[in-house]
């Protein structure tokens, strides 16, 4: 049975601060995994009005390895494909430091403003085993450096934690609104 929005796992869960291990050999099992992180936010991108699921890493599922599937256009949610990178390494990070929104399914409706590097180099295996590259800017770049987080069991609000005003909340009418730091600070959800 295909995975759900209901098989992301969120914070507090302990998990997802756990680092994820890498795929040795990759088997029915790994391309089955890979094909529920699909379906997974698929699922989820259905539920959500002002939203688009981007992005996947195998822990947001409750496994621990090192998968993460990138949504071929994330600007398009009626482009429904996805690139499956096993064993994603970003080899080289250049140009500025930007600050812009990011969010995570595994941290229902809370935007943060964080720093990214603007250009990345990724090198991956594919669900044939063979390696290939990718060199990603602006946000896709962002995206791999969220990911890669999630397999070193790093959240996005990590970086942001002492920081006042990078704390936003997704509105019913889709609009991000600045949420009051003090607040953020003593939410057991995102700190425990
Ligand atoms: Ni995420």
């Amino acid at each position: 049975m295909a995975l759900t929005k209901d098989d992301i796992i969120s914070l507090p869960n302990p998990h997802l601060r756990q680092r994820s291990k890498k795929v040795g050999y990759i088997t029915e099992d790994i391309r089955h995994i890979a094909e529920d992180m699909i379906s997974a936010t698929l699922n989820w991108d259905a539920s959500r009005n002002h939203e688009v699921g981007v992005a996947l890493a195998a822990i947001q599922i409750d496994q621990p390895l090192r998968i993460i599937v990138v949504r071929n256009d994330y600007e398009n949610k009626k482009d429904q494909t996805f690139t499956v990178f096993i064993n994603p390494e970003i080899t080289k990070k250049e140009g500025e430091l930007k600050e812009d929104f990011e969010g995570c399914l595994s941290v229902p409706d809370i935007y943060g403003k964080v720093k990214r590097y603007q250009k990345v180099r990724v090198k991956a295996l594919d669900l044939e085993g063979k390696p290939f590259r990718v060199t990603a800017e602006g946000f896709l770049a962002r995206i791999f450096q969220h990911e890669v987080d999630h397999l070193n069991g790093s959240v996005f609000i990590d970086h942001i934690k002492d920081d006042e005003d990078a704390f936003f909340r997704l509105n019913e009418d889709g609009k991000l609104k600045a949420i009051d730091y003090e607040e953020v600070k003593q939410d057991p959800v995102l700190w425990e």
